[in-house]
C-alpha cells in the first residue's frame, strides 16, 4: 500500500505527452459508446436480469482468460512488467466462482460464447505473440474499467436480479486493492513509465481504441442472442421502439401437438367471424 501512495504525487505531475493521458483522451468517445450499449444501460437503469449477466460472465470469463494467459505468457516482457499486477487484478478465478454460483459445477460444459468474444480473444492471443506491449491497452481497458465501476455495479446486479449478499458477484470484488482510486494513480503512473518508440505508442492507442469497439461488440452480441434465445411462446419485446412493445407468440408446437386445442381456436376464430359480419350488418 505504501507504493500506493507514493505514486499520489507521481499522478499530480502527468502531463499531456503521459500514455494515461492519452489513452484516456483518445477512447474519450468510445466510452460514452460503450457506456451507451443496450447492456450498460440495462446497469445504468437497475434492470440487468439474470440471462444478461450470466451471458456477460461467459464472455467475460472467455475473455480474462486469453488477456491473463498471455500477460503471464509475456510478464517479463518490457511493455508488460510495468503493469503486471496479477495478484491485485486477476479476475479469472473469481469469475470461474460466479459461473459456478449460477450454473453450477459443469459450468464449463453450459457456458455460451458468442462469435465477437470469440474475435476479441483472437486478437488477444495475436498481439500476445506479435506485439504483447499493445496488451497495456487490453488491461487497461478491462482492469481500469472493473476498477472504476466495480462498486456501483455490483451494488446495481445485486439489487437487481435479487442477490443475497455477494454470491455471484466475485467479479467485481478486488480484495487485493484496499482504494482503487490509488491504485488507479499507480497502474497510470505505471503505463507511463513504459519506454515506447513513436510508432508503439501510436500503436498502443489505436489498440485501446479497437479494446473498446471489440468490447461493444461483445456486449450488442449478447443482446443479440438473448432475443434469440426468448422461447416463442413468451412474451417478445421489439426494441425498435423506444416503449418496449410485447408481441404474444403461439407455439406452433403446442398447436400441432393438441388437436382439441386447434379445433377450439376454429371455433373462437369461426365465431369471431360470424359476430363481426353480424355487427357490419
Ligand atoms: C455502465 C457503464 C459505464 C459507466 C457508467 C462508466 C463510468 C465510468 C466512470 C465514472 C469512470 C471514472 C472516470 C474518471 O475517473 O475520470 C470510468 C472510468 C473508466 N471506464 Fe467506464 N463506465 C462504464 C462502462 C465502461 C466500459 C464498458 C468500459 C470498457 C470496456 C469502461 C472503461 C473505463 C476505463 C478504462 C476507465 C478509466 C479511465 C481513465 O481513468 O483513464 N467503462 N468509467
Amino acid at each position: 500500500m505504501e507504493s500506493e501512495k507514493k505514486t499520489q504525487t507521481a499522478a499530480e505531475q502527468m502531463t499531456d505527452k503521459d500514455l494515461s493521458e492519452q489513452i484516456k483522451k483518445v477512447t474519450k468517445d468510445s466510452h460514452v459508446r460503450a457506456e451507451n450499449t443496450e447492456l450498460m444501460l440495462s446497469f445504468q437503469r437497475g434492470q440487468v436480469t439474470l440471462p444478461q449477466f450470466k451471458l456477460l460472465l461467459c464472455s467475460m470469463y472467455e475473455v480474462y482468460k486469453a488477456l491473463e494467459e498471455e500477460m503471464d505468457r509475456n510478464s517479463n516482457h518490457p511493455g508488460v512488467a510495468p503493469i503486471y499486477f496479477p495478484a491485485e487484478l486477476a479476475r479469472l478465478e473469481a469469475i470461474e466462482k460466479d459461473l459456478e454460483y449460477f450454473y453450477g459445477q459443469d459450468w464449463r460444459e453450459k457456458i455460451v460464447v458468442p462469435a465477437a468474444t470469440k474475435r476479441y480473444c483472437h486478437r488477444l492471443r495475436q498481439i500476445g505473440k506479435e506485439n504483447p506491449e499493445f496488451l497495456i491497452a487490453h488491461a487497461y481497458t478491462r482492469y481500469l474499467g472493473d476498477l472504476s465501476g466495480g462498486q456501483v455495479l455490483s451494488r446495481i446486479a445485486q439489487k437487481s436480479m435479487g442477490l443475497q449478499g455477494s454470491e455471484g458477484l466475485s467479479f467485481f470484488a478486488f480484495p487485493g486493492v484496499s482504494s482503487p482510486n490509488r491504485f488507479k494513480q499507480l497502474y497510470r503512473s505505471r503505463m507511463n513509465s513504459v519506454e515506447l518508440t513513436e510508432e508503439q505508442r501510436n500503436g498502443v492507442l489505436e489498440e485501446a481504441v479497437r479494446a473498446f469497439e471489440l468490447n461493444i461488440q461483445v456486449f450488442d452480441d449478447l443482446q443479440k442472442m438473448l432475443l434469440l434465445s426468448v422461447p416463442e411462446n413468451q412474451l417478445q419485446t421489439s426494441r425498435t421502439h423506444s416503449t418496449p412493445v410485447k408481441i404474444l407468440q403461439i407455439p406452433g408446437a403446442i398447436m400441432q401437438s393438441s388437436p382439441l386445442l386447434r379445433t377450439l381456436l376454429g371455433l373462437f376464430v369461426a365465431l369471431a367471424t360470424l359476430s363481426i359480419g353480424i355487427y357490419a350488418f
